[in-house]
């Protein structure tokens, strides 16, 4: 391997992508791996604006300590076509201008996509972070996404091994797939005593924190998937039974602006006007570090959280037909339980009785993901300039 004290001034630098409130997690452990390797790895932030209210980003920011972007291409909301078109044609004169070494991606969300197609055709290296997770439901934008990026990025780090599995199964060479860990978990670690207590929290949005200090606790609930909430029927069914589990526990909704919406556009706003359900707008990264932490019970379809709680050793019921993260149900605290509200039922009556999983930490989610990219990813930037 080439060793210098200096990164090399005709070796540009790694142009980091975020698109989304899912990949600013991941991408802070990232910056800061790369600013503290040696020698320091220059990057430039890249925003495409996909997420833009101060809620889905702004507070994320901050409470993540990311910089501010380098460029925001302000994309903003649209047909997935459109976002997709749009990011494509507004960081291709980025790449040209400044002529980077790579371009590295996180997640699955449009704007991953988008940016690995620009990369990969104007022949930049690519690099996926967070490869080779499969759901296998090619209903999923996010499945379309991960399929198409891990086929032509050209390093891909994995935080499970399963993914090297998904990834052999499509042909791709072992070469360019690394297990390095999971680097969503870095960044819950780093922040974990930063986390702000749920009282503050609720106190903060006008709620009484006495609301969820009572002895029996409180739960967590986050929705925002298409097949979940742009149904009347399938959402009013799940807005039914967690009004129902509500009345066993009290519930904190942390309310996704696709949910909200649509609460409204099909009238069901009754579901969660309830006493028991504390319906917050969406929070930031340390709210929701406080509140999971402290949850006797998720409930939820997001992807990241079905890691965190994992992490956190807190039971989670996943309303999802299937997963790309299977470790969270092979080792972690994940259930899942689809839309199936007999099954919704079921295991959050066995949870409140103390019957959840605990489940144990995976491989590797230890706090030290993305200094293992920053070492393996210079490396091979390095190597591969010595040969140019
Ligand atoms: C996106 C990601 C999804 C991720 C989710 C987290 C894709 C395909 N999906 O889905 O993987 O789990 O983010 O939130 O990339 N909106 C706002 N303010 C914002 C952003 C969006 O009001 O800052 C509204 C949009 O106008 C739209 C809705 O929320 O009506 C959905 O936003 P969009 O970014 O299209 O997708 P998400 O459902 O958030």
């Amino acid at each position: 391997m080439h060793k210098s004290d200096v990164w090399p001034a005709d070796l540009g630098p790694v142009v980091c992508v975020v698109g989304a409130r899912p990949n600013f997690m991941k991408m802070a452990p990232i910056l800061r791996a790369f600013a503290s390797h040696q020698p320091a790895i220059p990057t430039l932030l890249v925003h495409t604006g996909q997420h833009y209210d101060r809620d889905m980003n702004d507070k994320l920011f901050e409470d993540l300590r990311l910089p501010h972007p380098d460029i925001n291409l302000e994309v903003g909301s649209g047909s997935h076509a459109v976002q997709t078109a749009e990011v494509m044609r507004r960081f291709e004169p980025v790449l040209d201008e400044k002529k980077p070494s790579c371009v590295l991606v996180v997640g699955d969300v449009n704007s991953t996509l988008a940016c690995t197609l620009v990369g990969v055709k104007k022949s930049i290296p690519v690099v996926h972070v967070e490869a080779g997770l499969r759901s296998y439901d090619r209903a999923m934008p996010e499945e379309i996404n991960r399929v198409l990026t891990d086929q032509v990025a050209d390093i891909l780090y994995t935080t499970e091994r399963s993914a090297a599995d998904n990834l052999k199964c499509e042909g791709i060479a072992e070469e360019r797939i690394r297990f390095c860990g999971n680097v969503m978990i870095d960044s819950l670690l780093n922040n974990l005593e930063h986390a702000r207590s749920p009282a503050i929290t609720l106190q903060a949005a006008g709620f009484d924190p006495a609301l969820i200090q009572g002895a029996q606790g409180f739960g967590i609930v986050t929705m925002h998937r298409p097949s979940n909430v742009d149904h009347p029927e399938v959402l009013g069914a799940l807005l039914g039974i967690l009004r129902e589990i509500s009345a066993s526990i009290p519930l904190v909704f942390a309310l996704h602006p696709r949910t909200k919406g649509n609460i409204e556009r099909f009238n069901l706003g009754h579901l969660i006007d309830h006493q028991r359900m504390i319906v917050l707008p969406p929070q930031g990264y340390l709210e929701m570090l406080g509140l999971m932490s402290a949850a006797r019970i998720v409930l939820t379809d997001s992807g990241g959280l079905q890691e965190e709680t994992t992490a956190l050793g807190v039971p989670c019921l996943t309303m999802r037909e299937n997963t790309e993260r299977p470790i969270t149900v092979e080792q972690g605290t994940n259930t899942m339980v689809g839309r199936d509200i007999e099954s919704i039922r079921y295991n959050a009556v066995e949870i409140l009785a103390g019957r959840g999983k605990s489940g144990r930490v995976p491989e590797l989610w230890d706090g030290h993901a993305a200094e293992r990219i920053a070492d393996d990813l210079a490396g091979w930037l390095l190597e591969r300039h010595s040969r140019l």
